[in-house]
């Protein structure tokens, strides 16, 4: 029994290992994969209210994804670029990959209303929203309401499919080695950083904040 217990043994480590890296079965394609990118401007009216945990305010005050633009034009930057002989930071796909939203993506698939200089936006974590704003618009329109009131809707009741909710992979695509100025990256650490939940929505564990925001509602249990 002993070598096949080994060979089990040894086995066990190597398929944690490769669930642990490759990625989930080839998810089937969603609507939103063929949505375009409308920009954090976009999102604010119906993402701001306090009551539903205003995500385009601690997005915009409270993280520095929105500067990540403007950090490639810093002295900083200008020091890590030459030594790695990239003349404007700001043009270069080497930084831009990075440091902004929907870099790469063809551009029929931009909005006007996009703008790239407010670096690391919505659509860096969540993918691109026009489909998601048109089924919201189109939900508030069958039941007589207009764009503002669709802006204060209550519903939490949307299809999983309409945009998606980052994974840790989707953050360390940006954080890890390739960035010329890597701090070692800690899922739990920084996830509360930067995490924004709707107070009346219940969240698995591993996506509520540490920092004692707002809980999920008291319904049942
Ligand atoms: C016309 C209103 C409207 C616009 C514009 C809008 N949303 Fe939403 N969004 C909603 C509503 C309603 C919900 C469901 C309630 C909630 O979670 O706040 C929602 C939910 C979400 C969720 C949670 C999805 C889930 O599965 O739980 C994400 C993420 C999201 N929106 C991101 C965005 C982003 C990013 C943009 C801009 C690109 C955007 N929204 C623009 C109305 C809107
Ligand atoms: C599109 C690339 C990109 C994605 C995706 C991304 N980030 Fe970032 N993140 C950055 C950049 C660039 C900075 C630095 C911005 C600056 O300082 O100007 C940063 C900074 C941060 C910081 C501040 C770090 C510090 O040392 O002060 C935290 C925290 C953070 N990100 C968390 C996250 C988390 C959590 C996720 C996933 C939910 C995520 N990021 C997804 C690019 C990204
Ligand atoms: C693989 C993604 C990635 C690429 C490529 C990238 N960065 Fe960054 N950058 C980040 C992330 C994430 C952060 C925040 C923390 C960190 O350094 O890991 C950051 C932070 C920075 C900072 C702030 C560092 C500080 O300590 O204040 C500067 C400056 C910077 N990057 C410049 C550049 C320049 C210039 C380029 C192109 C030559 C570049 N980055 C390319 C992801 C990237
Ligand atoms: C750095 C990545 C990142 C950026 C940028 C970002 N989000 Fe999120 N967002 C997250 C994460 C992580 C979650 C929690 C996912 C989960 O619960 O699994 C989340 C959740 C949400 C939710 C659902 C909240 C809930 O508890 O129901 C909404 C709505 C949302 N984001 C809107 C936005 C909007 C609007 C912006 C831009 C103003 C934005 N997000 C920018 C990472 C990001």
């Amino acid at each position: 029994m002993k070598p096949l217990a080994c060979l089990i043994a040894a086995a066990l480590p190597c398929l944690a290992l490769a669930f642990a890296q490759e990625p989930a079965p080839a998810p089937k394609k969603t609507p939103q994969d063929d949505a375009s990118y409308i920009g954090a401007v976009s999102c604010r009216s119906c993402h701001r209210s306090k009551a539903k945990g205003e995500q385009y305010v601690h997005w915009s005050t409270k993280t520095p994804h929105p500067n990540a633009y403007d950090t490639l034009a810093s002295e900083k930057s200008k020091e890590v670029a030459a030594k790695l002989g990239v003349a404007d930071p700001q043009k270069d796909p080497a930084c831009l990959r990075c440091h902004a939203t929907a870099f790469g993506v063809d551009a029929k698939k931009i909005e006007k209303s996009f703008k790239p200089e407010m670096g690391v936006q919505c659509e860096s974590c969540h993918g691109p929203g026009s489909y998601h704003k048109e089924q919201r618009l189109k939900a508030a329109a069958a039941k007589g309401a207009d764009a503002a009131q669709a802006a204060s809707n209550t519903t939490l009741d949307i299809p999983k499919d309409e945009i998606r909710l980052p994974t840790e992979a989707v953050c360390r695509s940006c954080h890890n080695q390739d960035s010329p100025t890597y701090k070692p990256y800690e899922h739990k650490e920084f996830l509360p950083k930067v995490a924004h939940p709707n107070p009346q929505r219940k969240r698995a564990a591993e996506a509520a904040p540490a920092d004692g925001a707002p809980q999920a509602p008291k319904t049942g249990g």
